[in-house]
């Protein structure tokens, strides 16, 4: 596959451009990959999915200065009332319920995959767009369908926030440093924190294959379900209360004694254990096929037999640590043998692994190994359909 970063290598993007700066990429994508009759996903289907129950979705209706925004699950009737401009529908984490979307993250292998979010997709008519605004994360526009311009400022630009209706923030209009139209299969990356505003030309749809980063009030829920943690330890003032206290004085040595207590709660191990388990953990676990008890030695002898698929929804890490592997994945944690590393590297990068790379394997090794990723539903035999 060739990348879709076109003439410039996935490591002059991540040294100029991840994080820092915008990118135009023409081209990106085939125009028959991302629209058209072959295209990932028609109008109509993600209209039907905003009709669903469990799938989050929005619908953006712009009138002069005024902003209208309903959530889903929309009503089918909507759909006939709305005009011919100025909305736009957005449905969120579509790469679960609609697997040709995958390919799009399979086209993203250069950055971790434990980095990648989910894919959301918009359709817009003529002057529809979610407005100008910022996100926290980073994020890969896919032009599908149609035209829109795009504005885009620089990262951590200043900008006046403003909200046009209780629930939409949004950001003034702002000086662009790029004003671009992008046709199908145009690639548009905006780092976290840039103003961007995209308008569509016509009817139009967008795949924004969006990044997240874990935040650290993310990572000490980790720790402290990690079930190491000892929370149970009292305050003890023995020889520290004196008859003022009862004045109510609070003293900086309890700050002090709490400071001490959280630096010893947690090893370097334990961080990165809640890191791990934290960054691999899935939005919807639930949409990933995973065999019952029963057909799962059946699944890892038919992987030994034909190889395996990664399930592109899967998120698969590791630490390698003197002579274990610590493997992560959907969230869960399990020691592995070293040798399992070159495997794990390559199932990240092609989603593949062939069955004599499997058989070079020590056989335990091999079992243990297919038994986790494979119960996980992170592994399939080859044959199966991903
Ligand atoms: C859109 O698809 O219209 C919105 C994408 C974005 O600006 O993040
Ligand atoms: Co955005």
């Amino acid at each position: 596959m060739t990348s879709i970063l076109g003439d410039i290598s996935p490591e002059q993007f991540l040294k100029e451009y991840w994080q820092k700066r915008p990118l135009l990429i023409r081209g990106a994508f085939s125009s028959a990959q991302v629209s058209g009759e072959d295209a990932l996903i028609s109008a109509e289907e993600l209209a039907g999915y905003s009709l669903e129950d469990e799938i989050e979705s929005r619908l953006m209706e712009k009138n002069g200065d005024s902003w209208q925004l309903e959530h889903g699950p929309i009503d089918e009737s909507k759909y006939v009332e709305l005009g011919d401009e100025n909305w736009t529908l957005l449905v969120q984490s579509l790469d679960y319920f609609h697997p040709p979307l995958c390919d799009l993250i399979k086209a993203c292998s250069f950055i971790p995959r434990w980095r990648l979010d989910d894919v959301m997709v918009s359709f817009a008519t003529n002057g529809g767009g979610v407005g100008p605004h910022l996100d926290k994360y980073d994020v890969f526009l896919i032009q599908g369908d149609g035209q829109r311009r795009w504005r885009v400022g620089h990262k951590d630009q200043a900008t006046v926030i403003f909200c046009p209706h209780p629930q939409i923030a949004q950001i003034e209009p702002f000086d662009a440093d790029m004003d671009v139209i992008v046709n199908p299969g145009d690639l548009l990356y905006i780092p976290p924190n840039t103003p961007h505003w995209g308008e569509s030309i016509g009817d139009s749809t967008c795949y924004s294959v969006g990044f997240r980063a874990p935040s650290i009030g993310g990572i000490v829920q980790k720790l402290l379900q990690l079930p190491q943690t000892d929370l149970d330890r009292l305050w003890s003032d023995e020889d520290r209360l004196t008859r003022q206290s009862a004045n109510g004085e609070l003293t900086p040595d309890m700050s002090l004694w709490a400071e001490q207590q959280l630096k010893q709660l947690w090893t370097s191990d334990d961080y990165l254990m809640a890191f791990g388990k934290e960054v691999t953990e899935l939005k919807y676990p639930e949409m990933l096929e995973v065999p019952s008890d029963d057909e799962l030695k059946d699944w890892i002898d038919l992987a030994l037999q034909e190889g395996v698929k990664a399930e592109p929804l899967a998120r698969m890490t590791y630490f390698a640590k003197n002579d274990e592997l610590w493997l992560f994945i959907n969230g869960e944690w399990q020691v592995m043998h070293t040798s399992l590393k070159p495997i794990v590297e390559q199932l990240n990068l092609t989603f593949a692994c062939s069955a004599d790379e499997l058989n070079a394997l020590d056989d335990q090794v091999a079992h243990i190994f297919l038994s986790f990723a494979v119960a996980l539903g992170a592994l399939k035999p080859a044959s199966f359909d991903i």
